[in-house]
């Protein structure tokens, strides 16, 4: 069985073929991901318009060239699966409307699929997933922590303001590291002091509810703290301190920026980490499932792989290239669903929109 992917719920566009045959499930016969990210970079966040535009320049190309990589024609496929939320109204839009028209061309059968319950599905491809776990999803736009069993889906908690991989992007922003700034943090991470900043855990009301807005701003009146005290810069920098006209324009010193990336990440991932123990306890699973973009942090993976087998568990990660988007990851949940016949009678296909809020657990 030949399923198609299709993704563009943000600032990638991407289509995947999914061969699935034999016991264990799946293989990627190919995952073609064309990114607009570079025309991003110069507002220092995603900026929907040119998103959704990049999609629809792109989506003809990748699909085509999905094909050709997987050496298929368009009439062999049997299943398309397409993201239909959450994301961008405009990027996912044009992904819905493609899959729609194709698969009326090709009268096969359409699904949609939740982004962030593919999200944690990019770990089973080619293998058996667990009946029964608790999911951590971290990604750009949302971190929540969520129960599976036999196929159900219930929210545990999520966050209550910033994701985690936004507050590593406001963070990596206010200390000059560029966008997207959780891969530089991770880098410069290794490098610093992570006890020189001790940052408080923030309280929530749902057990398993996370808050980053906090840590973010704990940052900002540091830099800003950093950035009125010229004679830090001075002793690492004389020349530039100087050519500089307001202390807004001074350069952090390097050691800081390290200190200061460790200590994020070293209290990010604590936090993280112990709720999801805390939900696998509660739920009383034996697997841990991560996915996101920021599943692909070092310091998370090596720290849930850790802690989770000193308690007996099976901790899983997808492979790097599949924690960010992409289509190989909406096929292989979109043929989980499509076994289930109980969503197939929810959805009706052609009726099929953008649901820009979809919540973890929603079809
Ligand atoms: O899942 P994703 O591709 O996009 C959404 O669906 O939102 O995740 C992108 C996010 C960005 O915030 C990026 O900074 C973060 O994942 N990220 C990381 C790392 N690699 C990517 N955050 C921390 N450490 C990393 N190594
Ligand atoms: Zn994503």
């Amino acid at each position: 069985m030949l399923t198609l992917g299709i993704e563009t719920s943000c600032d990638e566009t991407s289509c995947a073929v999914l061969f699935a045959g034999g016991r264990d499930g799946s293989k990627v016969l190919s995952n073609i991901v064309s990114s607009s990210l570079f025309r991003h970079q110069p507002f220092g966040g995603v900026v929907p318009e040119i998103a959704s535009r990049h999609c629809l320049e792109q989506i003809d190309f990748v699909f085509q060239e999905a094909l050709s990589a997987a050496k298929v024609k368009a009439r062999a496929l049997d299943l398309i699966a397409v993201t239909h939320g959450p994301g961008l109204i405009g990027s996912l839009l044009v992904g819905v409307s493609f899959a729609k028209a194709l698969a009326y061309r090709l009268k096969i059968p359409l699904i949609g699929v939740n982004h962030l319950e593919a999200h944690l599905s990019a770990n089973f491809i080619g293998k058996t997933g667990p009946k029964k776990f608790v999911g951590l999803l971290v990604s750009g736009g949302h971190t929540s922590l969520s129960f599976h069993q036999n196929g159900k889906v219930t929210l545990l908690g999520a966050t209550v303001d910033d994701a985690a991989g936004e507050a590593y992007d406001k963070v990596a922003k206010l200390l000059g590291l560029g966008y997207p700034g959780g891969p530089a943090m991770d880098r410069l991470a290794a490098k610093g002091n992570p006890k020189k900043v001790p940052f408080t855990e923030p309280k929530q009301k749902g057990k398993f509810d996370f808050s980053f807005s906090g840590i973010k701003t704990a940052v900002l009146y540091a830099v800003q703290k950093q950035k009125c005290h010229p004679e830090d810069v001075r002793s690492t920098d004389e020349g530039s301190r100087r050519s500089f006209a307001n202390a807004q324009d001074y350069p952090l010193p390097s050691a800081f920026i390290r200190d200061m990336a460790a200590s994020f990440q070293e209290a990010v991932v604590k936090w993280l980490v112990k709720k999801t123990l805390a939900a696998a306890d509660d739920k009383k699973v034996r697997d841990i499932v991560a996915g996101g973009g920021v599943s692909a942090n070092s310091a998370l993976r090596k720290s849930l792989t850790e802690e989770g087998a000193a308690r007996g568990l099976n901790v899983w990660f997808p492979p790097g290239s599949l924690t960010t988007d992409n289509a190989a990851m909406i096929a292989r949940r979109g043929l989980e669903l499509y076994k289930t016949k109980s969503v197939k009678r929810e959805q009706n296909v052609w009726k099929m929109t953008g649901l820009p809020n979809l919540a973890m657990g929603e079809v």
